[in-house]
């Protein structure tokens, strides 16, 4: 049987599950530190925490992080890549994702997104439900692209940056690290690190957004 720990028993962790079982996971058991106040998501059992996780890791044929917090997400895969974790890349049955690009391990595509010649995902990236990563862009680790949001041909993003629902990137913008990019937004320059941008087309936004 096919094994699946997922820590982080969060909304995404359920879609994420859900996109294990569409390719073929038959096993599915979650993890989270507020275990156990937490027992379940939907209707896979939440069954401990971290520490127990990595007691028990060679009971899995995959762990996954499923934690929206790109520093959060990150960090946890690099505790469970030390600890000896096989970390498998999860891409839904409906996404297309181009032979000719390259998905480092952790990251995630789900349903309907599209993954174009070329463009290199980095460890623990989210390419959420229906987004679109063009043709040579370059994404760093732990990246997400939020649902319905468009890179363009060449674009590169920092690590850990977050580019909000829908929002549309042109090509060969250079986006920097640890940037949120509001939802809806249209990134037509080059951002820096640390800045949050939103609005059409995007300006720096005063305070830094959390998510
Ligand atoms: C950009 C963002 C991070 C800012 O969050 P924040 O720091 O909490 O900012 P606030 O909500 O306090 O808004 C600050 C100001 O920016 C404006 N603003 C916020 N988000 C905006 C957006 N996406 N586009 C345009 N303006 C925006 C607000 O209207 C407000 O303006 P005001 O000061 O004139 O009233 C957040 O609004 C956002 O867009 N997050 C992305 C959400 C997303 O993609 N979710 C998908 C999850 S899978």
């Amino acid at each position: 049987m096919n094994r699946l720990a997922i820590l982080g028993a969060s909304g995404h962790g359920k879609v994420l599950a859900d996109t294990a079982e569409c390719c073929g996971w038959q096993a599915i058991e979650f993890f989270d530190d507020a275990w156990p106040q937490i027992e379940s998501v939907s209707e896979w059992q939440v069954i401990g925490d971290t520490a127990l996780l990595k007691g028990k890791l060679q009971s899995y044929d995959g762990v996954l992080v499923a934690i929206g917090n790109n520093q959060v997400r990150y960090h946890k895969l690099l505790e469970l890549v030390e600890a000896g974790a096989m970390i498998p890349t999860m891409v839904h049955p409906t996404a297309i994702v181009s032979r000719y690009a390259t998905l480092e391990i952790g990251s995630v595509v789900f349903a309907g997104a599209v993954v174009n010649a070329d463009a290199r995902i980095g460890m623990g990236a989210i390419l959420n439900t229906g987004c679109s990563v063009d043709h040579d862009c370059v994404l760093g680790a732990g990246v997400h692209v939020s649902p319905g949001a468009r890179l363009a041909g060449g674009v590169r993003v920092g690590d850990l940056s977050w580019i909000g629902i829908g929002a549309s990137v042109r090509e060969l913008v250079r986006i920097g690290s640890q940037v949120t990019v509001g939802a809806g937004a249209a990134v037509v320059s080059d951002i820096l690190d640390l800045m949050t941008v939103a609005g059409v087309p995007a300006r720096i936004l005063p305070t830094k957004g959390k998510k």
